[in-house]
């Protein structure tokens, strides 16, 4: 497999941000949640910083993924009627807002709040945001809605997938598969 996309496949860089983002996105719900349920203490702060960590990873990777998909652009080619290529790109720049908005409403949500992030403890990133306690408890929000938007298509997106799959039967998942030759 490439590097690089080529007109009908992606690539293997491609494939590795896709796959490296879904597997760092899973685990955070379940850090968040178990963070929610132990007192204030060294613990609860500890599993958050896993969760702030892995977040900023996946923050840096989306950053390089769109910086990618740039150099590859147009590449591979839509597969598909008009309407399902219109839907595919709607979705994806969705998927791409959501990984972007996800990470950075954490951020912002903690520099509110003054506690620092950073990348396992190895360096801080600045603060986003001053201070604000209103703002803190409105980016919470924002944050929570954020996750079950990313859910939401994220469904949708795992469920087309599925379909040009096993209905369709055409390339589409092959094509963003890790070890799949096409
Ligand atoms: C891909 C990235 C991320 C995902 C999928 C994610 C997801 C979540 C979810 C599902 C919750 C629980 C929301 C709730 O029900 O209250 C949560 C809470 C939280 N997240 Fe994230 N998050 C991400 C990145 C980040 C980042 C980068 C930061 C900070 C740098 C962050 C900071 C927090 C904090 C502090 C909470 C706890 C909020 C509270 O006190 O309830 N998250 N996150
Ligand atoms: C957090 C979860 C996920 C996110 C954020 C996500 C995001 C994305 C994005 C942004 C693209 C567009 C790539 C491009 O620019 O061309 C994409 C493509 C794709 N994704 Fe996902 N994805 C997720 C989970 C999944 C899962 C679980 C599957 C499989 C069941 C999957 C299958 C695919 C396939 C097959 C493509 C290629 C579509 C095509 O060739 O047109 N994704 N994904």
């Amino acid at each position: 497999m490439l590097l690089r996309n080529t007109a009908d496949a992606y690539g293997s860089l491609s494939r590795f941000l896709h796959w490296a983002i879904v597997l760092l996105i899973v685990p955070q719900y379940f850090l968040a949640e178990a963070a929610d349920e132990l007192p204030n203490g060294i613990e609860k702060l500890q599993i958050l910083n896993w969760h702030k960590s892995l977040g900023m990873v996946v923050l840096l990777l989306a950053l390089a993924r769109i910086g990618w998909k740039v150099m590859n652009r147009g590449m591979p080619g839509p597969i598909g009627e008009p309407w399902q290529r219109k839907a595919a790109a709607v979705g994806h720049g969705l998927l791409y807002l959501l990984i972007l908005a996800q990470p950075v409403s954490g951020w912002a949500m903690s520099s509110a709040a003054n506690y620092p992030v950073t990348l396992f403890g190895w360096f801080q990133f600045p603060a986003l945001v001053a201070e604000n306690h209103d703002l803190h408890e409105t980016l919470e929000e924002v944050h929570e809605v954020f996750f079950y938007s990313l859910v939401t298509v994220t469904a949708v997106h795992i469920a087309a997938a599925l379909y040009h799959h096993f209905v369709l039967k055409d390339g589409v998942l092959r094509r963003m598969l890790p070890f799949s030759r096409s």
